[in-house]
Order: structure tokens, then C-alpha cells, then sequence
């Protein structure tokens, strides 16, 4: 398939450029570099340097590309920036959202795979919410996310436009960005490889579901490839597996000590330091993958531990 992957050069978007090309599509990226980078992605894939906000870009991306399917990673995806900027955050989520939609459309593309996120749509959870979960997004990222679900089932139901929205959980891995929902990995693993002392807000126990890149990008092919019964699909990627912030540092600190002492570098990683509690962060978030399993095929492959592991490596191998 000719698949267009917007965001391709981000973080998820060039892991799943990665997985497309592993089983043989045409993949295009189109990206505007803000957080992404040329070097994420494969050198073989064309990278269309563009905005999804810049409507004649898009069109001549689209009447370029063609695509058959359309893959849509690129978001202005910090909440903090949407607290601070939610007319940016609505002219990247949403009006952005809605020009590849219309492109989507216009040149005959049949799929729609979105970037959607169970974090900031479900709240405070503390059992791992299914998609039949009320919507209860608090911040302009959330209220952004949520309408964009909303404008995939208008453009399902106008135009036939097969859709899904996957749901992610906090997503971590190599290229992962420090400013992103699950950013705390990232912080992590360049604080401790650099010796650095961590500092986790407050007491420490927010619960998350972190779940790897390399299985976040297979849920995006497979919603890709697989004919699903309804039109518009939503469907949440996570493990289901709880992780405080407290337990996350004492896993990423040992492995950072391990992974200095195979290279051969003289670090001592100091004992995180506790600060004040950070506004707003939700206390639990955990999402429940049934229904990945049964209509994707789907399940997490990697643990937490060996999925930080290779983050960890990741980090370790930039500096
Ligand atoms: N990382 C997570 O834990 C997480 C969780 C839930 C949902 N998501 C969603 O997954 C998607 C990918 O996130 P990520 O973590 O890979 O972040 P990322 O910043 O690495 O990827 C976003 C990509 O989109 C590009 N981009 C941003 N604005 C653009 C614009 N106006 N025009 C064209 N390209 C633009 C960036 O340059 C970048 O390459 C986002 O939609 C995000 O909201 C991420």
C-alpha cells in the first residue's frame, strides 16, 4: 500500500514508518521538523518537509503522494504548551487534523490511522479503562484529541473514510522526546547517564501504563492493514501494567548503572530527590487492551524492564 505518514520524522511516527517498510509498503513521511528529525527516519523514505497547517503544502503533498492510506502522528502533542497556547494547540490538532482529512478524501485514500491518546481522554483512572470509558479531557491537548475523534466519525459517516483512533497510553522507547506525554523516560535516561540527580514531583506514586514504541508502531500497522467491521474504530494501546514513577526511577537508575559500567564510563547515578507535587498530574491512567487483542490481533511484546533496557542502550549509545 502507498501509505503517507504524517509525523513520520517524529518519535512513534518514524518507529512506524520503520514497521510499514518491514512489510514491503510505499511509505512517504511528511513532517515539519518541529520536534522530529531527517535523522529518524530511513534514508530510502522521501520526506516531504511541509506543515499540516499550510493547506497548499498539503494538497501538493497529496497530489504528489497519493496515498492509498494515511497514517497521522503529527500533533502538537505537550499538554503543558496546549495550557499555555491552545489557539496553537487547535491550529495544529484541529485545523491540521482536519486538512489531511479533507486531503484524505479528495485524492481517494480509503484509511485514516490517528494518534489519539487514552491519558488525557480517560483522566484519573484506576483500573485500566476500556474505550467505552466517558471522555473527560481537562486540557486543550485533551479537548483537541477528543474533537479530533469526533471530526474522524463525521468524516467516517459522510465520506466512508475507514477510520481509527488508537489510544495510546505513555509511550517510551528509543527517539523518544523529553517534552512528549510519557517524557519522563526521556528525562530520566539523559539525567542518570549523565550522573545527574533525578527529581520525581511530589511523593512519587503516579501510576502510569508504559508502553514500547516498537508495539505502538505494530498496533499502527496492523490498524493499517486489517479490514475492521465498523467505520470509525477506537481502540486503546497499552499493556494494562501498572508502574509508579517511584518504581520507574529505581528500574531506570540500576539500568543505567549497568549500562555505564558495560561501557566503561565512571558515573555515579545519585538517589532520586523528591520536589513538590506538580499540578495536574493525574494520579493513575491505565488502559485496558481487550479489544486490541480481539480486533487487532494485538498484544504488548516487550516488558517494562527490557523495553527500558533498550531506551536506556538508546540514550547511552547519543552521548
Ligand atoms: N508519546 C506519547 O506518549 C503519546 C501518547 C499519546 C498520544 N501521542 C500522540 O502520538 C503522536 C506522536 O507523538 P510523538 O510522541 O511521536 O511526538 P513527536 O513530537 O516526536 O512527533 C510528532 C511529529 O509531528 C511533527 N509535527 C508537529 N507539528 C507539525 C505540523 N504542524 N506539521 C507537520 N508536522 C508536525 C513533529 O515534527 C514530529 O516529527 C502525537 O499525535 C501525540 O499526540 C503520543
Amino acid at each position: 500500500m502507498r501509505i503517507l505518514v504524517a509525523g513520520g520524522a517524529g518519535f512513534i511516527g518514524s518507529h512506524i514508518v520503520d514497521a510499514l517498510l518491514a512489510n514491503r509498503h510505499d511509505v512517504f513521511a511528511l513532517d515539519n521538523l518541529s520536534t522530529g528529525r531527517k535523522e529518524n527516519l530511513p534514508a530510502k523514505v522521501p520526506l516531504i518537509v511541509g506543515d499540516v497547517r499550510d493547506r497548499e503544502r498539503l494538497k501538493s503533498a497529496f497530489d504528489e503522494v497519493r496515498p492509498e492510506a494515511v497514517c497521522l502522528q503529527a500533533a502538537q502533542m505537550s499538554v503543558s504548551r496546549s495550557v499555555r497556547e491552545p489557539t496553537y494547540d487547535a491550529e495544529v490538532n484541529l485545523m491540521g487534523l482536519l486538512g489531511v482529512l479533507e486531503n484524505t478524501v479528495r485524492v481517494g485514500a480509503k484509511k485514516i490511522v490517528f494518534a489519539s491518546s487514552g491519558g488525557v481522554l480517560y483522566g484519573d483512572v484506576f483500573a485500566p479503562a476500556p474505550e467505552t470509558t466517558p471522555s473527560n479531557p481537562i486540557s486543550p491537548y485533551g479537548i483537541s484529541k477528543w474533537c479530533g475523534e469526533l471530526y474522524l466519525q463525521f468524516f467516517a459517516r459522510e465520506h466512508g473514510l475507514r477510520s481509527v483512533a488508537l489510544r495510546y497510553s505513555n509511550v517510551y522507547g528509543p527517539r523518544q522526546n523529553p517534552h512528549g506525554e510519557a517524557g519522563v523516560v526521556a528525562i530520566f535516561a539523559q539525567k542518570m547517564l549523565a550522573g545527574q540527580q533525578v527529581v520525581i514531583n511530589g511523593d512519587g506514586r503516579y501510576i502510569r501504563d508504559y508502553v514500547y514504541v516498537s508495539d505502538v508502531a505494530r498496533a499502527n500497522l496492523l490498524s493499517l492493514e486489517r479490514d475492521l467491521p465498523e467505520t470509525f474504530t477506537a481502540i486503546n494501546i497499552g499493556t494494562g501494567a501498572t508502574t509508579d514513577v517511584n518504581e520507574l526511577a529505581e528500574q531506570m537508575r540500576s539500568l543505567c548503572i549497568e549500562t555505564a559500567a558495560r561501557l566503561g564510563r565512571k558515573v555515579a547515578v545519585p538517589e532520586p530527590a523528591h520536589g513538590p507535587e506538580r499540578a495536574g498530574d493525574l494520579r493513575s491512567n491505565l488502559v485496558a487492551n481487550a479489544k486490541a487483542r480481539e480486533l487487532l490481533g494485538w498484544q504488548p511484546t516487550k516488558s517494562v524492564r527490557d523495553g527500558l533496557r533498550e531506551t536506556v542502550d538508546w540514550f547511552a549509545a547519543q552521548t
